[in-house]
C-alpha cells in the first residue's frame, strides 16, 4: 500500500450510495487484519460487519455519533476487544489501519463515537457477548461527486464521472510548526528546522490524522531520539475519544517514521507524569528505538 497516497486521499464520509461493501471486500480487509501488528500484540480485536445497514442506522439513532448524529450507511464496522486498560489506544490505531486497508480498495468510511458504555450500543444491537464494543465505523461508496479528491494524473484517461475535484485535506489542518515542540513544551519547531532535521515529511502527514470533531489533540515533543506524545483533553470529549485519537496519530507516525527508515517503537506509559506537559493534555508514550 502507497501509505503516503492514501493518508494524503482520505476523508471522512457523511454521504453514502445505496450500494453494498461486496463480501470478498470484507474478506480482504479481515484477511489483512491478521497479518497486522499493533502496539498491543496481546490485545485481541474481532471485526464484525453489520450487514443490515437500515436497521443498524434505526438502532443507533440518537445514540452513536456526534451528539447523537447517526450516520446513515449501507453497511457499518462494530470492532469489540477486551475491556483493558488503554485499550482504546491500540482500537484507535488498528482501526485507522483497517480503513486506509479500505481506501485502498476503494471503500469509503467514517469514523462514528460510541458511548463509553459500549454495553448500550450492543444492547440495541442484539450482540450478546463478553467482548467491549470499542468502535464503530460506516462503510461504502461516496455518494458526493463534487467533493473527493482523487489526484489528476496527465495522460491518463477520465470519464467525467471519475473526475473530481481535487481538495487537498491538509488546508482544515494544523501546520506540522504548531503541533511540535523541541525539547520542551512551548518550544514551537520552525519548519525549516523540521526539514533540516528531515522529519518534516513524517509530520506533514501526521497531521492528517482525523480526529473527534476535527480537534486536532495532538503535540509532540522532539528530544534526542525520543518523540513523545501527549493528548489535550476538551470539554465533551471523553477519555476513550482521547485514547482513540492518540492510536492514530500514533499509526501514522508509526507508518511515516518507516517510510523514512527511521526504526524504532511506541511505548506507551499514560501512569506516568511528564514534567511541563499542561494539566490540560494528557501524556501518552513516546516513540524510540
Ligand atoms: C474517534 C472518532 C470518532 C468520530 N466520530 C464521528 C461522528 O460520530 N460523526 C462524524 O460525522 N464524524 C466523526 N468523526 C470524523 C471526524 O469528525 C473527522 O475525522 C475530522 O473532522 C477530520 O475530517 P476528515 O476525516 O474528513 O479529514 C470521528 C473521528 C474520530 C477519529
Amino acid at each position: 500500500m502507497n501509505y503516503k497516497e492514501l493518508i494524503e486521499q482520505s476523508k471522512s464520509t457523511r454521504d453514502f450510495k445505496d450500494k453494498e461493501v461486496p463480501q470478498k471486500i470484507i474478506e480482504q480487509v479481515s484477511e489483512y487484519s491478521s497479518d497486522s501488528t499493533t502496539i498491543f500484540p496481546d490485545q485481541k480485536i474481532q471485526m464484525k460487519l453489520l450487514q443490515d445497514g437500515h436497521e443498524v442506522y434505526h438502532a443507533l439513532e440518537g445514540m452513536a455519533g456526534f451528539n447523537g448524529i447517526m450516520i446513515k450507511a449501507p453497511q457499518y464496522i462494530l470492532f469489540s476487544t477486551d475491556n483493558t486498560k488503554d485499550h482504546q489506544i491500540n482500537v484507535g490505531y488498528y482501526v485507522q489501519n483497517m480503513i486506509l486497508k479500505l481506501e485502498d480498495l476503494g471503500i469509503d468510511s467514517c469514523w462514528i463515537a460510541i458511548p463509553e458504555d459500549g454495553e448500550i450500543i450492543k444492547l440495541a444491537l442484539n450482540i450478546a457477548d463478553d467482548k467491549e464494543a470499542a468502535a464503530l465505523i460506516a462503510i461504502g461508496y461516496d455518494n458526493n461527486q463534487v467533493k473527493v479528491i482523487n489526484r489528476f494524473h496527465f495522460g491518463e484517461n477520465y470519464s467525467k464521472t471519475d473526475m473530481k475535484v481535487v481538495e487537498n485535506n491538509v488546508a482544515t489542518r494544523l501546520t506540522m510548526d504548531k503541533i511540535v515542540y523541541l525539547d520542551s513544551w512551548g518550544n514551537n519547531m520552525s519548519v525549516d528546522r523540521l526539514i533540516e532535521m528531515k522529519m518534516n515529511d513524517i509530520f506533514h502527514y501526521a497531521v492528517m490524522a482525523p480526529s473527534t470533531y476535527n480537534r486536532q489533540p495532538w503535540r509532540f515533543i522532539l528530544k534526542g531520539d525520543h518523540l513523545y506524545l501527549a493528548i489535550r483533553r476538551d470539554p465533551g470529549v471523553n477519555d476513550e475519544l482521547d485514547l482513540l485519537d492518540a492510536g492514530i496519530i500514533m499509526l501514522y507516525v508509526e507508518l511515516m517514521m518507516r517510510d523514512a527508515n527511521i526504526t524504532g517503537k511506541w511505548h506507551v506509559v499514560t501512569d506516568t507524569k511528564m514534567d511541563g506537559i499542561p494539566q490540560n493534555y494528557r501524556y501518552i508514550g513516546f516513540y524510540s528505538h
